[in-house]
């Protein structure tokens, strides 16, 4: 049975949460007066359609059905999970859970959005203050994983639970805070830092430019991957975080930033950030830089995920957690066939100039393929540990169709031979019903040792010769053994 989840206002935050859930394979029904919803909703969701399923190297689920309430009752009617991001006005949130609790199930999990509010707050006076907790998202939701739950004593354990499991079943990273406070822990930092920035420009320091370029060309990027607190350990030298604080400990206390004091926001401030601003990316439409802005994330988040570290670690538990495809030869269901060995989206940093699929990465899919059928053989990282491996002597790729960003793509894996210290693979790669490419592979068994062929031993030898048995069955496939340009 699908989930369902309730969407409370689908804005900027509410799409991208929409866009989430029914990527993860929820059913999500939206409820939102504004008349443009719709189109705004399918607007993050074409964005989203294209980024976050290539975040995966496993097939996601099937997405699951968007529909539109002109009521809160019908929306939430039937839904586990009501999202509300609704604007930031206490007393406007507090009429929503009325109406919103008058009408969901009781044990449905009610989560806010906001940016500032503690969740005490929210609970206010409701009829049932332990449904509502805050789960507070970043822009892109569809695509930054932190949630930051905050809750209090009202909410049952058994329910901040499964609020976690739910979060985590949709790629999030629930930090759950210990203790409520006013806007959480990162819109406290991400306040500050706005300060600081916006001094800087009062006083005529820098530009919305040179502000940027401070944070994406150095500390940024240290962020992205470490954090705070990690960075300065490091930034200690090999003395770590204690020889940091006693070297940069006196500054804090030195006029190095304004602290509390808010810069007034008058006419002369707001008009010097909004002309630098244009100045900076007028160029750019905003959904153009939220393209550039979901391309590149997606780039930083494949490159964390291939270090297994930060948030591309969480990606790589969640393949773990979603894949299906086979990991020996026994969980096979039906060996006479070519064997599923590829089964994912495009990923946005997949694709080159000519808005497709680029070419290296059709081996980037056929390379995937070979190394699971290698696992499927036994060649696993024990026996490679062991010092024996397969290295591929020779490629053969034929380019036949198109895939974008976002596309499902599968590969079908036939073993040719598989003999002594050669086996030879022939992958099949489909987008739906459609052939886009075949890869034909011959790989070696080698010592790792001396780096030269080896005959494979019984951990290996018998289930290639099993393989290449019943794969000896299929016909001989089209395409195999051609040279360059016969078709
Ligand atoms: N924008 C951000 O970067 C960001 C990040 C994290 C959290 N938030 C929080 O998310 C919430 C929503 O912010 P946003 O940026 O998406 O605002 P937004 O203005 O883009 O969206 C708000 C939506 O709520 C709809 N709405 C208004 N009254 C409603 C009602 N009674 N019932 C249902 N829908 C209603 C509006 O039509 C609009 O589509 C806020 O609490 C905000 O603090 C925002």
């Amino acid at each position: 049975m699908m989930a369902t989840a309730a969407i409370i206002g689908g804005g900027v935050i509410g799409g991208g949460w929409a866009a989430r859930f029914l990527l993860m394979g929820w059913d999500v029904r939206v409820f939102d007066p504004d008349p443009e919803a719709e189109r705004k909703i399918a607007e993050v969701l074409a964005g989203a359609r294209a980024s976050l399923p290539g975040l995966a190297d496993v097939a996601m689920p099937q997405e699951g059905r968007l529909t539109f309430h002109p009521t809160i009752p019908e929306a939430v009617a039937g839904a586990e999970w009501i999202q509300e991001s609704v604007p930031e006005r206490l007393e406007l949130k507090r009429k929503v859970y009325q109406t919103v609790q008058e009408h969901c199930a009781p044990d449905a999990v009610i989560g806010s959005s906001t940016s500032g509010f503690k969740p005490s707050e929210l609970q206010g006076d409701a009829v049932r203050p332990g449904q509502i907790v805050v789960t507070h998202p970043f822009n892109p939701v569809y695509l930054l994983p932190l949630i930051e739950l905050v809750t209090t004593e009202a909410n049952p354990v058994e329910l901040v639970d499964r609020a976690k499991a739910v979060l985590e079943g949709i790629g999030c990273y629930p930090l759950h805070l210990k203790k409520e406070i006013d806007a959480h822990i990162a819109d406290r930092f991400l306040e500050a830092v706005w300060r600081e920035a916006l001094w800087l420009i009062k006083d005529g320091i820098a530009t919305t430019e040179e502000i940027d370029n401070a944070i994406r060309y150095g500390f940024g990027l240290r962020w992205a991957q470490m954090g705070l607190f990690e960075t300065y350990r490091i930034a200690g030298g090999e003395a770590g975080m204690r020889h940091f604080i006693e070297q940069f400990g006196p500054c804090l206390s030195w006029p190095w930033t304004k602290l509390m004091d808010v810069p007034d926001l008058d006419d002369a401030l707001i008009d010097a950030v909004a002309g630098q601003s244009d100045a900076q990316s007028g160029a750019y439409s905003i959904r153009e830089l939220e393209r550039m802005r979901d391309t590149n994330l997606v780039s930083i988040l494949r490159g964390l995920k291939a270090q297994n570290w930060g948030a591309g670690a969480l990606l790589k538990a969640q393949d773990v957690r979603m894949s299906t495809l086979p990991e020996r030869l026994e969980d096979v269901a039906d060996l006479s066939q070519p064997i599923l060995t590829v089964s994912q989206a495009v990923p946005l940093d997949w694709t080159d100039y000519n808005g497709h699929m680029n070419e290296a990465r059709y081996l980037t899919a056929f390379g995937d393929a070979t190394d699971r059928m290698m696992r499927l053989v036994g060649c696993d990282a024990d026996y490679v540990a062991s010092g024996v491996s397969f290295f591929t002597v020779e490629t053969h790729i034929r380019h036949l169709d198109e895939a974008k960003a976002g596309a499902r793509i599968r590969v079908e894996s036939q073993c040719l031979e598989g003999q002594g210290k050669r086996m030879h693979l022939f992958h099949r790669m489909y987008g739906g019903e459609r052939l886009l490419a075949t890869g034909e592979h011959m790989l070696i068994h080698v010592s790792l040792e001396t780096r030269s062929s080896a005959m494979p031993d019984d951990r290996v030898a018998v289930p290639m010769a099993r393989l290449a048995e019943t794969h000896a069955g299929l016909p001989r496939p089209e395409g195999a053994g051609k040279a360059v340009g016969v078709r």
